[in-house]
């Protein structure tokens, strides 16, 4: 097939377009050209790169008319954050492409209720990047139901990978925790520290948004949480992952004002984001349909993330890893 990747240059991309490419596919990745993959694959070397921008053709209108001019028999859109933007692709892309994959997030669910969460039973979003692709999974859904464009979207939980940091134990990427947890330090930590983070590694996406592909039919018009097969509480993070350093984590309980006091607003955000969405989440309709077999369990993505930040001296560890 001719596939068309949106935004296929980052943590999702770095992995999917080199399996594309290697099963056989050609492949257009269509980015602002200011980044390269995190990892080095000979297969780049086979992929036609577009530069363009889609934010900003997206305010003139033209950017549908770009995707459509490709003539693309797939096209996986890694990087749409509104109704709106999905909504004209569609709409272009009716008639003219055989299956639109959009990349969603587990934030189109709301705070738990119950767990593990299904494509089924999620709560509804809250927060505007959940809001929107919500509703854009919901619209894609309705358009294939119609009749309309063959369409899949797939919704990935924190992604994690070599390159970048993983969300950390107390839900943000302050990189102080790891200090003290290689220290064996006290780690302040709002709560019980009872509440889940549904990790995923990015080739784990990457595998998810192949199978769709080559599984057309049974993607056709369905929605599909990616997550790896368990996921990981803030104790049992922190203490799997002081572990690597030969240490046991010393977790302070404080309340959330405290937590608040001692934290930098963007982490205490990303913390209360994650933690307060208690995020944990079935793979039974992507096993069962797609047939997705994720590699790696939430603490083998982190600790391959942790080594990578380490080996390559973006991360400060008091100790080193021993594992
Ligand atoms: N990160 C997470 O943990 C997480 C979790 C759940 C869902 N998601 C979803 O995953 C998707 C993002 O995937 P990712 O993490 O692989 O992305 P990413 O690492 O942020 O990479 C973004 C890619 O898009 C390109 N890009 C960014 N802005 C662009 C623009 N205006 N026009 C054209 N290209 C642009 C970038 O290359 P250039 O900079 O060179 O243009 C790069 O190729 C989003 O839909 C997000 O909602 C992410």
């Amino acid at each position: 097939m001719r596939i068309v990747v949106i935004g296929g240059s980052g943590h999702i991309g770095t992995f999917l377009i080199p399996r594309l490419v290697r099963a056989g596919h050609e492949v257009v990745n269509i980015s602002r050209g200011r980044r390269s993959s995190y990892v080095d694959d000979p297969a780049w070397q086979e992929v036609q790169h577009v530069s363009a921008d889609r934010a900003a053709e997206d305010t003139e209108g033209t950017f549908p008319d770009r995707v459509a001019e490709l003539r693309a028999d797939a096209v996986i859109d890694l990087i749409s954050f509104t109704l709106e933007s999905e909504k004209a692709l569609v709409e272009r892309l009716r008639g003219k492409t055989g299956h639109l994959l959009y990349c969603g997030s587990i934030w189109r669910h709301g705070p738990s209720w119950k767990l593990p969460i299904t494509e089924d039973d999620g709560t509804p979003p809250v927060g505007e990047y959940g809001i929107a692709k919500a509703a854009t999974a919901g619209m894609l859904k309705e358009e294939t139901a119609a009749g309309g464009l063959v369409t899949t979207s797939l919704h990935p939980g924190h992604i994690s990978g070599p390159g970048w940091h993983p969300i950390g134990p107390l839900g943000n990427t302050d990189p102080t925790v790891w200090l003290k947890l290689s220290a064996g330090e006290s780690i302040a930590v709002p709560g019980i520290g009872a509440e889940f983070m549904h990790h995923v590694h990015a080739d784990d996406v990457a595998q998810a948004f192949e199978l769709a592909l080559s599984h057309r039919d049974a993607a056709a018009g369905q929605d599909f949480t990616v997550v790896a097969p368990s996921a990981l509480n803030v104790r049992g993070y922190a203490q799997i992952a002081a572990s690597w350093f030969g240490q046991t984590a010393n977790l302070q309980t404080v309340t959330w004002e405290e937590f608040r006091r001692t934290t930098s607003a963007d982490a205490y955000e990303s913390s209360w984001g994650h933690l307060y969405r208690d995020h944990y989440f079935s793979i039974d309709k992507a096993r069962d349909l797609l047939g997705y077999t994720p590699r790696y369990e939430p603490e083998d993505v982190i600790l391959e993330s942790v080594r990578w930040l380490i080996d390559n001296g973006q991360l400060d560890i008091a100790r080193p890893l021993k594992v």
